[in-house]
């Protein structure tokens, strides 16, 4: 099903849209959902995305779907919720190590080792930990600021008792995320419970603070109050690279190299020969270096609909209708 936020309401546009990708449907409502947590979403069909659409049939798709709702439900039975990790209350601390970061690095990462190895060297091997370490990567929107916390986390999660993520984009992730930390630690799930619990633990934890849009004073009034974490946070925003107090790194385009190495991965099946690089590098330096972009470009060279060699010439006539 393809999602997005707008009505399509023209058989032309619907075909176009759908039929590279073999999209059988259309909706707007679960938009952007996918990011924040991952489940189904159960829809009832009203109507053809064409000039016919309007408003009679959507009672009956709601219906719908609330029926195939409630017969998927009882496909599963419930259960005593599993114990939450235990923690030692008197001492505040995690008995057994906790990774609580809902996705993975990108399968197809590459490099950011300068920006890796500054947060390396600041959050774990510089000595003194009497202040709390803070570090924050900062840039435009799809330099890689996410990608880069979530490679760190993986790279360096042996170094920490607890590793825990908080998606900053408005303040009700904010608590929605420090209440699934205290959920898991099993405290009540309130934020507060979880800024507590890093508050006060013993244990040595990285906290990843991701996506800042709030004012500075906003956001330092969740950092836990302690030495014992390091946080790292990542913003659009380069007025908030204050509070990094460990330091700061500002996430631009990538490498020449990185950004060739990155498109020829996300393209697949075309080998990281010379001529391949030749002609990446073309493209690459074309879309700036900027992963998103270069992400965003491979696919349709990955779905095969043009070639390596022929994507100037796709991507100019696309260009040019729109
Ligand atoms: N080092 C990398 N290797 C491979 N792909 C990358 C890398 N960095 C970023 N990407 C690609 O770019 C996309 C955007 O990256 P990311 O979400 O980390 O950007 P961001 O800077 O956090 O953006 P925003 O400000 O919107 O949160 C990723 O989904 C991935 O496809
Ligand atoms: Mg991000």
């Amino acid at each position: 099903m393809a999602c997005g936020d707008m009505v399509i309401k023209c058989a032309s546009n619907r075909d176009r849209i759908s039929q590279p990708v073999g999209a059988i449907a259309f909706e707007m409502e679960s938009a952007g959902i996918f990011q924040s947590f991952a489940g189904i979403v159960i829809k009832g069909v009203c109507g053809y995305a064409d000039s016919h659409k309007h408003k009679q049939w959507q009672d009956y798709a709601a219906g719908t779907a609330a029926a195939a709702t409630k017969a998927v439900l009882e496909q599963f039975t419930p259960q005593d919720r599993p114990p939450a990790e235990p923690i030692d209350s008197a001492n505040q601390t995690l008995q057994k190590p906790l990774y609580l970061v809902r996705h993975k690095a990108w399968v197809n990462f590459v490099g950011r080792d300068h920006c890796l190895n500054a947060i390396e060297h600041s959050l774990i091997r510089e000595k003194g930990d009497t202040i709390q370490k803070c570090f924050v990567v900062y840039g435009i929107g799809g330099a890689g600021k996410t990608q880069v916390c979530l490679r760190f986390a993986e790279l360096h999660r042996d170094k920490f008792l607890g590793v825990f993520e908080v998606d900053a984009s408005t303040s009700v992730t904010i608590e929605r995320d420090f209440a699934a930390i205290a959920e898991k630690i099993g405290c009540r799930a309130t934020s507060d419970d979880g800024i507590d619990y890093l508050s006060t633990s013993q244990d040595r934890w990285l906290l990843i603070i991701d996506n800042v849009d709030l004012k500075e004073g906003s956001i330092r009034k969740y950092f836990p109050n302690t030495h014992r974490g390091c946080i790292l946070m990542t913003t659009r925003n380069h007025r908030l690279a204050i509070p990094g107090t460990a330091g700061n790194y500002q996430l631009d385009s990538m490498d020449p190299e990185e950004g060739i190495s990155l498109f020829l991965k996300e393209v697949h099946e075309y080998p990281n020969t010379q001529g391949n690089r030749l002609i990446a590098s073309d493209i690459a330096k074309e879309l700036g270096y900027l992963p998103l972009a270069l992400a965003h470009a491979a696919v349709p060279i990955r779905h095969k609909r043009c070639r390596l060699e022929d994507y100037r010439e796709y991507f100019q006539k696309k260009t040019s209708k729109s």
